[in-house]
């Protein structure tokens, strides 16, 4: 290997272990559930713990790689962000529950990188169709 690209791994690899002890403040104590759901059908319940809860409830699966930098907080940014905006666990709900099966049927939820990391939560056609209006009848519809 030539000089200075062995220099420059050393230099990410020093990086690398500098930023695992940099504080996270990641809250991987999840908060208490404050709501009971009254899920209308289990699959859909299924269906959005595999593809939803994780970024949108208190019942957050920390994986490991939400100990590891810099992936831990890309993580954390995509929990609290989307707890603010659709938790299931919290009074209210957030702000834009109503939207959550509009978002499931534009495939803009969940997000891409989720699904490249956890393959049960690629919902075909079916299932999305079946979490989408579940999530309706329960949360709302955006009106446009
Ligand atoms: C990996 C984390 C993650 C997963 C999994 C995930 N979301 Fe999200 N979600 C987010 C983040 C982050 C935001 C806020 C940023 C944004 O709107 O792009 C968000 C936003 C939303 C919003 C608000 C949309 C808006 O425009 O305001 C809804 C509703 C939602 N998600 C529903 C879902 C549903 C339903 C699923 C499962 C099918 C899901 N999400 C899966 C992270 C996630």
């Amino acid at each position: 290997m030539k000089k200075p690209v062995k220099i420059a791994l050393y230099v990410i690899l020093g990086l690398f272990v500098v930023i695992q002890f940099y504080p996270d403040g990641i809250p991987r104590e999840n908060p208490a559930v404050e709501t009971v759901i009254e899920w209308p059908d289990q699959q859909a319940k299924d269906l959005f713990y595999a593809a939803c809860a994780d970024c949108h409830s208190n019942e957050t699966k920390w994986p490991w790689y939400s100990y590891v930098a810099p992936a831990k907080w890309i993580v954390k940014n995509h929990v609290v962000d989307g707890r603010k905006k659709f938790n299931i666990s919290a009074q209210g709900f957030g702000k834009d529950e109503h939207e959550a099966g509009e978002v499931i049927r534009e495939d803009y939820m969940p997000m891409q990188g989720y699904t490249l990391l956890h393959s049960e939560a690629n919902l075909n056609p079916d299932q999305k169709e079946l979490l989408a209006s579940t999530l309706e009848k329960m949360f709302g519809k955006e009106e446009h």
